[in-house]
């Protein structure tokens, strides 16, 4: 298991390099399989990215939904098969 020890900053106030993913785990999304959302966040979470869970995000019925801090950028309806995509052209590529 990471422990990561990294200085604990107000979500809002984090650098590009310290992005967090959040993945909405409240009902309708886990309905729409944001669990294993999640976990392919997890599985494939670039250097400086911390990969969480959360509670209903405000969004329902458009997930799974994720959302990209401190840059603000949603992503609905995000598919397992996508996250790699998202990672790779957003986390990684700094979009
Ligand atoms: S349950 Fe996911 S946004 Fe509300």
């Amino acid at each position: 298991m990471l422990n990561n020890q990294t200085s604990h900053s107000p979500t809002t106030d984090l650098s590009p390099s310290s992005r967090c993913v959040r993945v909405c785990q409240n009902r309708t999304c886990k309905k729409q399989g944001s669990a294993k959302v999640l976990a392919a966040f997890k599985a494939s979470v670039a250097a400086g990215v911390t990969v969480a869970g959360t509670g209903c995000l405000g969004q329902c019925g458009n997930g799974p939904m994720v959302l990209v801090l401190p840059d603000r950028v949603w992503y609905s309806g995000v598919r397992p098969s996508q996250v790699s995509l998202v990672v790779e052209q957003h986390l990684l590529g700094g979009g």
